[in-house]
């Protein structure tokens, strides 16, 4: 089987960090997202993968990712251009799919359980298509399907204003390559983009058998700020300790801290798990990294307060002013002016920027 990442999208609400770069690079604690999504299809057996570009920046994926064998993979890239929907995406890999059936992956998915029973089940068995599903609060903001007591799937609708269930889409559907001509029929939808909903109901109402299976651990769909520092949080809950730096004396690290090479937490600093400090960072003197933080690499905290956020990397936070459940881009200084602002501002902020507070 093969595998096809969706890398493309404009990540409007993630702007100012998608201005620079794609969303799927955003790191989650140090990691970039789309190579969970990466792991998650090699784990279920799938390395050979074709990897569907957009147009911001797609250069900055290829540069992350280069051919994938540093992660065991074989990846191919496809470019999409412009964003016209996800089954526009899909039929961009047509010719790299070629005869076999192929796992999409949403690239700004990350999902706590393995696809790989779904995977397997797919490989062995006849069913036209499978989907994965997840229980949501606000289905009308997803694809809903309807599914039956043996999990056939009744309906799929994009966006419903009544959605039929509470089962939202996740972004991961397995597929033959008699999907192609479904898709080649379909006309732009509301939005002006080929849903490969639409695909997929159309197949169904074909008579084809659709097979739906649900997520039982946790799922988070990264399309906003919160959503990926909660992520981040869900995937700080499961890390292990690991010091490859050095804790100066008068330093403290309590909990599940991983800190990379060449990084140092410096006299008066307390580090609380769980926590992932990268590589090649300064953290001290008198700095407090609290829980539910990722700072990636090269960055420099001095007497700086900061908990439940992100720091992409190569960035300096010279400041007391507490910073809580932030997600701050590459290259960013913040630092203390002489008059203080009141503390626990909440800070989404683009590369290259400067703050002054
Ligand atoms: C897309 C799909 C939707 C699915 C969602 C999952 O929505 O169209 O069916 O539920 O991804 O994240 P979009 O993110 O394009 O609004």
């Amino acid at each position: 089987m093969k595998g096809v990442v969706l890398s493309g999208g404009h990540g409007t609400r993630l702007r100012p960090l998608t201005h620079t770069g794609p969303k799927q690079l955003i790191p989650i604690a140090n990691k970039p997202n789309i190579l969970y999504c990466l792991e998650d299809l090699r784990d279920a057996g799938i390395t050979d993968i074709g990897i569907v570009l957009g147009d911001i920046m797609p250069e900055r994926v290829r540069e992350a990712l280069g051919d994938g064998s540093e992660w065991g993979l074989n990846l191919t890239y496809i470019e999409q251009g412009a964003p016209r929907g996800i089954a526009h995406a899909i039929l961009c890999a047509e010719a790299f799919v070629g005869e076999e059936a192929f796992c999409v992956y949403l690239g700004d998915n990350v999902l706590k359980e393995s696809i790989r029973p779904m995977v397997e089940a797919f490989a062995q068995g006849a069913d036209a298509a499978a989907v994965l599903l997840a229980r949501v609060p606000h289905p009308e903001r997803f694809g809903v399907v309807e599914v039956d007591a043996d999990g056939r799937v009744l309906s799929l609708v994009e966006k419903p204003k009544e959605p039929k269930s509470d089962l939202a889409l996740v972004g991961i559907y397995l597929l033959r390559p008699n999907i192609f001509p479904v898709i080649r029929g379909l006309k732009p939808s509301w939005r002006n983009e080929l849903e490969i909903t639409d695909a997929l109901d159309r197949l169904r109402e074909a008579g084809s058998d659709l097979k739906a299976h649900v997520v039982t651990g946790w799922w988070k769909d990264t399309g906003r700020p919160e959503d990926i520092l909660e992520a981040n949080r869900l995937l700080l809950d499961d890390i292990e300790a690991a010091n490859e730096g050095t804790v100066e004396k008068g330093a403290r690290v309590e909990g599940r801290v991983r800190i990379g090479p060449e990084s140092t937490v410096k006299e008066g600093s307390v580090v609380k798990g769980p926590a992932v400090i990268g590589r090649n960072c300064v953290i001290g003197p008198d700095t407090y990294v609290g829980p539910y933080t990722s700072v990636g690499d090269g960055c420099r905290l001095i007497g700086a307060d900061i908990e439940a956020s992100i720091l992409i990397g190569e960035s300096l936070i010279e400041t007391p002013n507490k910073i809580v459940n932030s997600l701050i881009g590459r290259h960013t200084t913040i630092r203390a002016a002489n008059d203080r602002l009141p503390r626990g501002q909440q800070l989404i902020v683009g590369e290259n920027s400067t703050l002054v507070l």
